[in-house]
């Protein structure tokens, strides 16, 4: 199962790819239902869905396009079956399964952030050829996988043994910047939104809170999030239709990225330090965040800290690809597969049995 050709329509994004060996990217078509959504505040389920079945036609075909050789250079089928909205990842699903009976190829079913791990080992398009590509990622390793609907601590020994060793109690950290950018009246997603804000503020002009759960791996979001409303709405009362103008954006943009970043770097090296791995991996959409980035290589090193490029951080089938390569027979699926809106990776019940040869 050399060539794969993933898709993925877990939330807003209709994505396919065709991924050779895991790691060497022929194709990887995004269409973004972003615009879509603005309107709305946040992704419309059911517009969502519809969407999907009206794309993912065409971009199955334009990545097929690319491939020499087309369907018949396919070798297996990879889909995301879960988490995300139930009517968004059947149509992916339902797609998929189609191509795979009809063509004679195996079917691979993949969990949305184990997919989103592998975003690191795949070769950014467009790199030099004649550039010899970064050796894989080194197992044991620990992966903050950071999203729009989830923030896990993820310790991987090895491709088959990979355990959720902390996670939200609450919101996620891309949910809390969305639901901020919000409040300060920027588009949505968020995430970028509030980067680009922050850039031009000052993160001290103001403290947040940020909740410490002591003896665990867990992260809480909700509670900067509270700090966040109320400090707007001392600026703006709690009217229906509140005037933004007076609101200090950019150092309210640039305060709570902090807090989040720092709440996500104390976490993560605190388990970096408590067990034996090699490298940090980022993954996810709020991965692509530069302050992120840079306040994890400074507060790891020499712990090495590695990070897919922007566009592959962000929701794509080609992490899908990737992650159905490396696990391989074990994501083969049945015809009857089921979507899983709900479903995680395994989380261990006592992490100190890990520390010593997990
Ligand atoms: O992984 P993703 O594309 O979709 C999910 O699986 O959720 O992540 C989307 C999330 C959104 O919350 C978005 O605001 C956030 O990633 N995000 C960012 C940045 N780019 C995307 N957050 C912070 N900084 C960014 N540059
Ligand atoms: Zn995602």
């Amino acid at each position: 199962m050399r060539t794969i050709l993933a898709i993925e329509t877990s939330c807003d994004e209709t994505a396919a790819a065709v991924v050779v060996a895991g790691r060497h990217i022929v194709a990887n078509v995004v269409a973004s239902q972003v615009q879509l959504h603005r309107k709305y505040g946040g992704v419309f389920p059911e517009l969502a869905s519809r969407e999907h079945v009206r794309v993912l036609p065409l971009v199955v075909q334009e990545a097929i396009g690319a491939l020499t050789g087309g369907w018949s250079a396919v070798d297996a089928v990879a889909v995301t079956h879960g988490p995300g909205l139930a009517g968004s990842l059947l149509v992916g699903v339902n797609f998929a399964k189609g191509i795979a009976f009809s063509l004679g190829l195996p079917l691979l079913a993949l969990n949305h952030l184990l997919s989103h791990i592998y975003a690191n080992w795949l070769i950014p398009e467009g790199q030099d050829p004649a550039e010899p590509p970064e050796p894989e990622p080194q197992f044991p390793l620990l992966v903050l996988v950071v999203s729009g609907g989830h923030t896990d601590l993820v310790l991987m020994r090895d491709h088959e043994h990979y355990y959720t060793i902390g996670q939200t109690i609450d919101d996620a950290a891309g949910e809390a910047l969305d639901k901020v950018a919000r409040l300060l009246g920027l588009p949505y997603p968020g995430g970028p939104e509030i980067e680009r804000a922050a850039a031009h503020g000052v993160p001290d002009a103001i403290q947040f809170p940020r909740a410490r759960l002591r003896g665990t791996y867990d992260f809480s979001f909700s509670g900067i999030k509270t700090a966040a409303l109320r400090l707007v709405q001392s600026y703006t009362g709690d009217e229906q239709e509140p005037d933004l103008s007076r609101l200090p954006i950019a150092n309210i943009a640039a305060a709570f990225q902090e807090a989040v970043v720092q709440t996500l770097v104390e976490k993560t090296v605190e388990a970096a330090k408590a067990f034996e791995i090699r490298e940090v991996l980022l993954a996810g959409g709020v991965a692509a965040n530069g302050r992120l980035r840079e306040a994890m290589k400074a507060a790891l090193a020499p712990i090495p800290v590695r990070y897919p490029v922007r566009r592959l951080c962000t929701d794509n089938a080609a992490m899908v690809a990737a992650a159905a390569y490396y696990q391989g027979d074990r994501a083969r699926a049945p015809w009857e597969l089921d979507v899983y809106p709900n479903l995680s990776l395994p989380r261990v019940a006592s992490v100190p049995e890990l520390s010593t040869g997990y």
